[in-house]
């Protein structure tokens, strides 16, 4: 596996490993990489012959008093797991490589999709995000990229760009891989103490309770947005920002549930704030009482 920092450098491997008679897949990170990182790397590896990781800690999608400085980073290990799952590069580039000389073009995704769930509490995140992955697959230019679900809005709006934009690129969006308690795995976990992680475990259960509530029938998404915060205040350190049940595909605020939704909801423990998702579809030709 090599390990590249510069773009010049990148194009010189890609033509010695004959990229233009190959597939090329791509997975995009901001490194501290876990199973949910992995499985993204292995899926790619299984259906390209060609793989390449980038590590790169985006400052644009950070807000000032966020976590950029404090993000945690452990490229040794990072370079280990991404050759042991399969990684041909790790692309890990300098601030001033993925912005030179400041660059000024932003990419911004804008309507309901970015204006909803986190786009609300971290109102410029996403076009940090949009920004860096269009400058990432115009560097790496590969055939397809892998998101997770675990940041369901994210891959919901970069499937947006990629539309819009009629970028070249096919999206696979992965599903979200767990420990096995049940929390989604995810960089900020570490932040945690140990009662924080324990009660950590609330995001999971509070979803698995709406599901449950949909799947008898419920409807009514005040009642399962209700029955989903009745849970996670059972754990004390739980501080809410947002418990939504929105249509899957738009995000679009609905009232009722009678297609597929996406039950989402972001919590704080202390400074760490944690995002966890499902797709929910109500169940068909439900018994009425
Ligand atoms: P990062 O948080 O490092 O995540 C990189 C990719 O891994 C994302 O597509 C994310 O959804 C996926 N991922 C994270 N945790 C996962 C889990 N538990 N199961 C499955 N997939 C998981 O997301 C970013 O970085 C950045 O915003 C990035 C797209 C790299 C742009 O800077």
């Amino acid at each position: 596996m090599s390990i590249i920092q510069t773009v010049q450098a990148l194009n010189i491997w890609l033509d010695n490993h004959e990229r233009s008679r190959k597939s090329l897949g791509f997975v995009p990170t901001m490194g501290y990489l876990h199973e949910g990182h992995l499985s993204l790397i292995r899926e790619a590896k299984a259906n390209n012959d060609l793989v390449i990781v980038s590590i790169f800690v985006n400052p644009t999608q950070f807000a000032p008093g966020e976590d950029f400085d404090k993000y945690p980073r452990n490229l040794e290990r990072d370079y280990e797991l991404s050759r042991a799952a399969g990684a041909d590069v790790v692309f890990h580039p300098e601030v001033d490589e993925v912005y030179p000389d400041g660059a000024a073009t932003q990419v911004e995704v804008t309507g309901a999709l970015t204006q909803t769930l986190c786009g609300l509490s971290r109102p410029t995140h996403f076009k940090g995000v949009t920004t860096v992955v269009n400058i990432l697959l115009n560097m790496v230019r590969p055939n397809q990229v892998y998101f997770g679900q675990k940041d369901a809005q994210q891959a919901l709006i970069i499937k947006k760009m990629i539309r819009d934009l009629y970028m070249q690129v096919k999206l696979n969006i992965c599903p979200i891989v767990r420990e096995a308690d049940g929390l989604a795995m995810s960089s900020r976990n570490v932040y945690l103490n140990p009662e924080e992680r324990r009660q950590a475990l609330i995001l999971y259960r509070s979803i698995q309770k709406g599901e449950e509530l949909v799947h008898q029938g419920v409807t009514d998404v005040r009642e399962v947005i209700q029955a989903v915060q009745e849970e996670i205040t059972k754990a004390p350190l739980a501080v809410i920002d947002y418990i939504e049940i929105l249509e899957a595909k738009t995000l679009e605020s609905i009232d009722t549930i009678n297609d597929e939704v996406l039950l989402a909801v972001a919590v704080k423990f202390g400074k760490t704030r944690l995002i966890d998702n499902k797709l929910i579809k109500p169940q068909e030709g439900q018994l009425c009482f």
